[in-house]
């Protein structure tokens, strides 16, 4: 715990400080192997995962201001609550109580990652949050810090605060990065309509093994840490693995439609992202990722096809 900054030293904190608007850019993750584990006694799965930053990212920007407020503007953003039920509001009141400091920010939001998309838009809002608000109000926290408070907002956030690859346990928010060529993969990433609900796909993957209509269960990670390392897109093909993909497909089946017309395409390999009801491909290089999205696009199996690469930084000034 940082030490609380008393009334008296309001004037020097301010001056610590930025005095103008901070920006921060933030980028989407896709989970290259997601293993679930079973369900815990607090509610959550065992996780065992591999997060993977990519180049679809919101923005960002605070202000100094007398309150907390928060206007967005971006496709979807109407349905989205801007009161404390906000993972960016929570973010900063989190942080402001952790350092002592008034919650005092006008945040303002640009959305591009999908709402309720399996792309982690709302946790790395939250992790944006909190690098914004720590160079507004000067509090100086290291990225440990950040993620430490980032783990009590919800299992993605520390993720998105580091970005990059790495390996998540515990229900996600215990983060150690792997070592990985920046922009090494190229991916074409299918927005579909809507979205789907995370501990919905959660709640329905337990029905499917306790139905016994799951398929196995992942395992460890090594083979995709291993195939990381040898940077052959067509042997990551053959490592990419989501134990929620079976869930995405039963509460959503048009999926399974999306996912073969991008292998279709001349995808490596086609995944469901986190709980969905995005799917990620991976291509074997960013021109072949440009022809994959096209003809998605105009396959009519989602509603948007973009392309990214990936790790990128997480959530970052400028
Ligand atoms: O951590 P977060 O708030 O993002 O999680 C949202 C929901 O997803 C949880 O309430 C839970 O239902 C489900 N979840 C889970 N196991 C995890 C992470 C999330 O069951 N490891």
């Amino acid at each position: 715990m940082t030490e609380a900054w008393g009334p008296d030293d309001d004037d020097d904190q301010q001056r610590r400080g930025a005095s103008g608007p901070v920006r921060v850019r933030v980028p989407a993750k896709v989970n290259l192997h997601l293993g679930v584990g079973p369900l815990r006694r607090d509610g959550y799965h065992e996780l065992n995962t591999v997060y993977h930053a990519i180049s679809i990212y919101d923005e960002l920007t605070a202000r100094r201001g007398d309150t907390l407020t928060l206007t967005m503007e971006g496709e979807g953003t109407g349905e989205l609550a801007l009161d404390d039920t906000n993972l960016a509001i929570r973010a900063a009141r989190a942080l402001a109580g952790y350092a002592g400091v008034p919650p005092h920010v006008r945040l303002h939001l640009r959305k591009q990652i999908p709402l309720a998309g399996g792309l982690a838009g709302g946790s790395a809002d939250a992790a944006a949050a909190l690098v914004a608000c720590d160079a507004l109000w000067g509090t100086g926290l290291s990225r440990d810090e950040l993620a430490g408070i980032a783990a009590d907002l919800g299992s993605d956030v520390p993720f998105l605060i580091y970005g990059g690859t790495a390996l998540g346990t515990g229900r996600g928010e215990a983060v150690s990065p792997v070592l990985a060529r920046a922009n090494s993969w190229h991916w074409v990433v299918a927005i579909a309509d809507g979205g789907l609900s995370t501990p919905a796909a959660y709640a329905e993957l337990d029905r499917l093994r306790e139905a016994g209509a799951a398929g196995p269960p992942l395992g460890s990670t090594d083979g995709l840490l291993a195939a990381l390392r040898q940077r052959d897109p067509r042997v990551l093909a053959a490592s990419l693995g989501n134990d929620l993909q079976d869930a995405a497909l039963a509460m959503r089946p048009s999926l399974a439609g999306t996912l073969k017309a991008g292998e279709a395409a001349g995808a490596l390999a086609s995944i469901v992202s986190g709980s969905g009801p995005t799917c990620v491909f991976l291509a074997a290089n960013a021109d072949d990722a440009d022809r994959i999205a096209a003809e998605l696009a105009t396959a009519g199996v989602c509603r948007q096809a973009r392309t990214a690469h990936g790790p990128v930084p997480g959530a970052r000034i400028g």
